[in-house]
């Protein structure tokens, strides 16, 4: 299969956000928790949250256009600088991915999508009890994207938690006991196997691969 950019233009929508969403390969599968300004929780899962920095400790997501009518994720960080990114554990990715329905805001998706709000270290947003790597973000800066209106929000971390056996020697943390999903498209999730682990690439160490 080969598409130029006029074949990906003139590919129908639904079957094109299918074939794009899935080009970068897998993606993460995260439940993201804030609260409005009333106390109502909300959750929601997120695949485009990616790694911007160690230090400060800086997380990004792109949030969908929001000018025509913002959701509630956008609106709770706005109004409380607050969010949690919460990993999906692969036996409840039925679950996550049912939180993406556009519940009324009166409607708890940790309700009803079966999840357990958690309030820990006095943070404001709820993280999700269920999964096993949580982590609590301060909102640092907003990018607006102009080139198709999404958004860039980013968080610095101030909380991090997951179980102590899942953290190697040097902090090498192993995903696949944390039982972490992975996502490609908007509906396909993936179990994660460990394959392998390689030493800081220094020239000098480059195996013989002829
Ligand atoms: C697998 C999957 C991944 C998603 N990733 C994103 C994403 O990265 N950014 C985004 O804005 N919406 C994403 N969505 C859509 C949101 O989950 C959906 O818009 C949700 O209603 C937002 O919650 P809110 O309305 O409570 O803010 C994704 C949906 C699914 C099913």
């Amino acid at each position: 299969m080969y598409l130029s950019k006029s074949d990906i233009e003139q590919t129908e929508r639904i079957k094109r956000l299918n074939i794009i969403n899935a080009v970068t390969g897998i993606k993460p599968a995260n439940l993201i928790g804030t609260r409005s300004e009333d106390g109502e929780a909300n959750v929601a899962i997120f695949s485009s949250v990616v790694h911007l920095g160690s230090d400060p400790a800086l997380l990004g997501f792109v949030l969908r256009p929001q000018h025509e009518k913002p959701r509630d994720t956008y609106i709770n960080i706005k109004s409380s600088g607050a969010y949690t990114i919460n990993h999906v554990p692969i036996s409840l990715i039925e679950n996550a991915h049912f939180t993406s329905a556009k519940f009324p805001k009166k409607i708890s998706e940790f309700e009803r999508c079966g999840f357990t709000e958690e309030y820990l270290f006095d943070f404001h947003a709820p993280f999700v009890k269920e999964s096993y790597l949580k982590i609590g973000l301060e909102l640092v800066e907003e990018i607006p994207i102009s080139s198709n209106r999404t958004i860039m929000m980013i968080g610095q971390i101030v909380h991090l938690e997951f179980p102590d056996e899942v953290m190697g020697e040097h902090g090498h943390l192993d995903l696949e006991k944390l039982e972490t999903a992975g996502i490609s498209g908007v509906d396909s999730y993936y179990q994660l196997r460990k394959k392998d682990q390689f030493p800081y690439a220094h020239v000098k160490d480059v195996p013989d691969f002829k």
